[in-house]
């Protein structure tokens, strides 16, 4: 007996030491670990929303109506995702409009994934191929997805703005629903607003909306819930083309109109090199600082940082980039948030491929290499397990997972692809899986079959299914993975070490002519030792700690924080303050922190400076604080 319970209890070790060694044991690729909703039971496919926005409460309050479709007639219970929501009443629509008041509670709550509702279907609606559910329902201030800004924290500052970010997860936090990229819905909606202040969504916007304080919109395109999109403020219209615009405060229009410009040609373009595009028009919307990214591809109506606003045109890759979400991501959504590849990687891969046409091959192989370097400091940073494009993914947060590897592995293997199959072949490729997997999801293992299908196996000889598979579960890069090269930055990093050497003068040098890039490149090449009178030179001759260009000042600075340079530490203190873009803030607090003597600081400057970031850059900034190698 004893023998046997000892085998038992050896056997039991064994297994669970083999199962340690290998990660793959039940882990479910397709499974999206990240919603609580029985999507295998009920789909949504339609919603309504109709909810009163209320500044003074920082809350919307209202309704919303999920239809979905019944795929398991026996299930008895409906589970959606929530998070911070306050439900007050939930019922069921019977066929004749009556209405049938239903049980709920609420699960237990999760950290990351916030709480699941679970809704008791009645005897009397359970058995209906589809059925809507009612459920009236309040946001609470700390919705993660919403950031309710009072006057001061806008251009204007005369009006509150309020505007949500649902990727990933966050639309669980202002809508309850299926929160996964696995089921698409389409919405319309009604939004009721202080008289005065205008509201856009990710639908139909009409330019010429009036302004009346509640306004309706419709998303006839099916979408995940993740472009669920909503924003409210003194906003206005200005064209920018026959299709495209952008709404934004009166004060940041002009500027908006003339660093957008380019707008229209870019989707023009984008329509002859990936198909149809799919959406009606594509406008943009230019947010207070505090808008955590870049940009957001929510459809039809792209969320755009004011970082972008440099007065030159040198940071739109960032709206090539959302404009090409409108194939890659939005047309053909990836399954799970770890197939992020799929849409990050694809996208920027495009993106690149769009720049190209309407600036200059030069220009963009210096965004190239900027990119390449990026990923190289990724690979210090994220653990081996999660450098693979497709890796095991299913705790932890998806908003800071695995850095930029998706964006620039994901274009680097696409670009891999295409100098070994050629454009015009992957070209063809490219605008045949959009369009054969339009409006639906796809995991990376379907991506690959296709591939293999489409490219290998009809060119055959040229790439093998094992190289696919290195990019796609190897940490790193393949050794046939491409290197971007420019020889503008290779000039610039030249330049970087003559200067420092003593042996040139930057008043000599072209950088006054230079792209922004390349004055980035040159900053980063400096060696990390460099005294502060030399520091002191650097910023007089190229105007750094003034720089209009947010991304240069960015650069600058990580450098002032790395080196301690404090002459120009109020002027960081100012850039974090007047930027709330995680990539412009976040780099910045880690350098401080990392610098072995300023953790302390950058707290200090943290706790000064938060109150006017999103949730979603408190949370990084703070965990950056508290996580930082010293
Ligand atoms: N979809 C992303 C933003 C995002 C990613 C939100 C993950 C939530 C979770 C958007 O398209 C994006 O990639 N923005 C980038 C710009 C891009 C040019 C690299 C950004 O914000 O910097
Ligand atoms: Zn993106």
């Amino acid at each position: 007996m004893l023998r046997n319970t000892l085998l038992v209890l050896a056997a039991i070790l064994i297994i669970s030491c083999v199962n340690d060694d290998v990660p793959n044991d039940d882990y479910d690729p397709a499974h999206d670990y990240f919603s609580f909703a029985n999507t295998n039971q009920f789909v949504t496919r339609h919603l309504e929303l109709n909810l009163d926005v209320d500044f003074s409460a920082e809350q919307l309050r209202g309704h919303v109506i999920l239809h979905m479709e019944v795929l398991d007639s026996s299930a008895t219970e409906i589970v959606l995702d929530t998070r911070a929501i306050a439900v007050e009443e939930v019922s069921f629509l019977a066929g004749d409009g009556t209405k049938i008041v239903a049980d709920f509670r609420f699960g237990q709550s999760h950290a990351v994934l916030g709480t699941p509702l679970i809704i008791q279907v009645p005897a009397n609606v359970s058995g209906q191929a589809e059925i809507s559910v009612r459920l009236d329902y309040e946001t609470s201030p700390d919705s993660t997805a919403l950031q309710w800004l009072p006057p001061e924290l806008t251009a204007g500052g005369k009006h509150p703005l309020m505007f949500s970010q649902s990727q990933a997860i966050h639309a669980r936090s202002w809508v309850p629903l299926q929160d996964t990229p696995a089921v698409r819905i389409t919405y319309d909606a009604t939004i009721k607003t202080p008289s005065q202040l205008l509201a856009v969504m990710s639908a139909n916007n009409d330019p010429l909306t009036p302004r009346r304080g509640e306004y309706q919109f419709e998303m006839p395109q099916p979408i995940p819930s993740y472009l669920l999109a909503i924003a409210v403020g003194n906003l206005y219209f200005a064209p920018l083309g026959k299709d495209t615009g952008v709404y934004t405060e009166p004060e940041l229009l002009d500027a908006s109109v003339y660093e957008f410009a380019d707008t229209q040609e870019m989707l023009d373009i984008a329509e002859k090199q990936f198909g149809p595009y799919q959406w009606g028009r594509y406008d943009l919307l230019v947010l207070p600082p505090s808008f955590p990214y870049g940009g957001m591809e929510n459809p039809r109506l792209s969320f755009i940082t004011p970082s972008l606003l440099a007065g030159d045109r040198s940071l739109v890759s960032v709206v090539a980039h959302e404009l090409a979400h409108s194939w890659s991501g939005n047309l053909v959504t990836n399954a799970t948030w770890r197939d992020g590849w799929l849409n990050e990687g694809m996208t920027s891969y495009l993106e690149a491929r769009l720049m190209e046409v309407i600036y200059d091959t030069d220009r963009v192989d210096e965004e190239r290499v900027l990119g390449y370097q990026e990923l190289l400091e990724n690979f210090d940073r994220v653990p081996i397990d999660q450098q693979a494009l497709a890796p095991r993914f299913d705790s932890g947060d998806p908003d800071n997972f695995q850095g930029t590897i998706h964006y620039h592995k994901g274009q680097l293997f696409l670009q891999f692809l295409e100098n070994e199959f050629g454009r015009e072949v992957f070209d063809l490729f490219l605008a045949s899986y959009f369009d054969d997997f339009a409006f639906q999801t796809i995991t990376t293992e379907a991506f690959m079959d296709y591939l293999d299908v489409e490219l290998l196996q009809s060119q055959p000889g040229i790439v093998t299914r094992e190289q696919l598979e290195r990019w796609m579960y190897e940490p790193g890069l393949p050794d046939d993975a491409p290197v971007p090269t420019s020889s503008t930055l290779e000039g610039a990093a030249e330049l970087a070490a003559t200067w420092a050497m003593g042996e040139t003068d930057v008043a000599d040098s072209p950088v006054g002519q230079w792209s922004s890039q390349a004055m980035r490149y040159f900053l980063s090449s400096l060696p990390a030792d460099l005294s502060p009178d030399r520091l002191a030179e650097l910023d007089e001759a190229l105007g750094l700690s003034k720089s209009r260009n947010a991304e240069n000042a960015r650069t600058w600075f990580i450098l002032v924080a790395q080196q301690r340079y404090k002459p120009a530490y109020a002027q960081l203190q100012a850039f974090v303050n007047r930027h709330g873009r995680m990539r412009m803030v976040v780099p910045l607090y880690r350098a401080l922190a990392e610098n072995g003597q300023d953790r302390e600081l950058a707290k200090s400057i943290f706790a000064d400076a938060r109150s006017k970031y999103h949730p979603i850059t408190i949370a990084a900034v703070s965990r950056v604080l508290e996580f930082a190698n010293e």
